[in-house]
């Protein structure tokens, strides 16, 4: 008797009496798919509505879902000869799957000096499926990976989308593009220093820039990332300044639209922000010295901003040990706090936000750590899921595929037990990944996770 089939007895306990009927409890053969799975729970959050339905029913046909009904009315909803897997999450909350707008998938800091000259891009893309696959256990089934050199980013989302590792759906970037001497650069190092075939974003001029947006479209860029300003964690100076131009920036959005692809601009400065918005970035990254002005610009425009605003406490608290130059920590000091005011300010003043943790600054799998803090700085914690569903999926321009549980849309849930509308910190313990009607975790069920071989 099908392992699958025991568990759908199990989780039911009976079969339904009349139409339609629940797969017989005979050898099913290995082949033998279920046509719909129908997920079964308590409380589920619609953020696109914003409310939570209770009973709920979520039909699932291959990798979409194919409608959400009363859980009364499932017999209804389905032909008469539909044979039927149900998965019975109790009392648990589902939601859609999470999205982080802004990731670095590939690695994580173990130690400053190590990071820098032990490890190769092979390494690299040897261990990134593990941070892939911690990364969807925490719930989240969409991320965009926003920096990566050398594509493994590429490598990894293709290797995922085959079916090959468990992982996240991943829009990826590839190499951001980097002024020399920028963000994006190796700074502070003796000018003998090469790191031999290296690929990366550094690209100066209007030619440049395009050019180096051709070619990481060329190899497989979703998205282009540019580094608008200085950052933190890299040695230049300042942690603001502009270091690229209006005209570079204008040129690589219009490069990126010629090839159908959005821009996230990294800008932690003030002018800076409000140069990557005039250009017609898509969304502004970490956005921390953000004014007045900025502000109204990404009003006026549309642009969304994506404050990456958990990850100083993790920063201020590790990296010292880890041995990152003072200069660095003096550096997340200058931002840590304001980031956070100027995220109340954008709040309040009801900019577009999306969900970004920068994760990959701190470990992949904490993802949904920075819920809190936009609770603690003035999210509620719908807006905050929001910020990670709907608004994501817009920002993404997947807003017909992902971040809500409709028809059509991808069957891409989390399940978790508590209320995360009166306590956010309940989504950093998910019990129940399916991705694409494909379990991927499930600590709530008897019902099996998906394999890979
Ligand atoms: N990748 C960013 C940078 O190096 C991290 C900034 C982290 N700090 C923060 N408060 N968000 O600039």
């Amino acid at each position: 008797m099908s392992h699958r089939f025991l568990a759908i007895l199990a989780a039911t306990g009976l079969l339904l009496s009349s139409t339609p009927r629940v797969q017989a409890a005979e050898p099913a053969k290995s082949d033998a798919k279920p046509a719909f799975t129908v997920v079964k729970a308590a409380r589920v959050v619609d953020p696109k509505a914003g409310v939570v339905l209770t009973d709920q029913a979520i039909i699932i046909s291959g990798d979409k879902v194919q409608s959400i009904v009363p859980a009364a009315d499932v017999a209804k909803a389905l032909p008469a000869d539909a044979v039927v897997t149900i998965i019975d999450l109790g009392s648990a909350t589902v939601l859609p799957g999470l999205i982080d707008c802004h990731t670095h998938v590939t690695g994580q800091p173990t130690n400053f000096y190590e990071d820098i000259f032990r490890r190769s891009p092979i390494d690299q893309a040897t261990t990134s499926h593990i941070y892939a696959k911690r990364t969807l256990d925490a719930g989240f089934t969409t991320i965009r990976n926003v920096g990566a050199d050398n594509y493994v980013d590429f490598a990894l989302r293709n290797a995922i989308n085959a079916g090959k590792l468990p992982g996240p759906r991943i829009l990826a970037s590839g190499p951001a593009l980097s002024a020399t001497g920028g963000h994006g650069d190796l700074n502070g190092m003796s000018p003998y220093i090469r790191f031999e075939g290296e690929i990366n974003g550094i690209a100066n001029g209007v030619e440049e820039v395009r050019k180096k947006v051709r070619e990481n479209v060329k190899y497989g860029a979703d998205v282009i990332k540019i580094l608008a300003t200085a950052g933190v964690l890299s040695e230049e100076e300042a942690v603001g300044l502009p270091q690229y131009t209006l005209e570079e920036m204008k040129a690589a959005v219009d490069e990126a639209h010629v090839w159908g692809k959005r821009v996230a601009a990294h800008a932690h400065g003030t002018e800076g922000i409000k140069l990557a918005i005039r250009a017609g970035v898509t969304s502004v990254e970490h956005s921390s010295f953000i004014d007045d002005e900025g502000i109204k610009l990404a009003l006026e425009h549309g642009t969304y901003l994506v404050f990456d605003i958990y990850n100083d406490d993790y920063i201020m608290a590790e990296y010292g040990r880890l041995g990152y130059p003072q200069k660095i920590l003096d550096k997340e000091k200058l931002v840590g706090r304001t980031q956070r005011e100027n995220f109340t300010k954008a709040l309040k003043a009801g900019c577009k936000l999306a969900f970004g943790t920068d994760a990959g600054v701190y470990p992949h799998g904490w993802n949904a750590k920075q819920f809190h803090t936009m609770v603690v700085w003035g999210m509620t914690p719908m807006q905050a899921i929001q910020a990670a569903t709907v608004s994501a999926a817009d920002l993404l321009g997947w807003n017909t595929k992902v971040g809500q549980l409709a028809p059509g849309f991808y069957a891409d849930l989390i399940a978790v037990k508590g209320d995360p509308l009166t306590n956010e910190t309940v989504l950093e313990h998910v019990d129940f990944v399916m991705k694409g009607g494909e379990v991927y975790k499930n600590k709530l069920t008897a019902d099996p996770v998906k394999v890979f071989e």
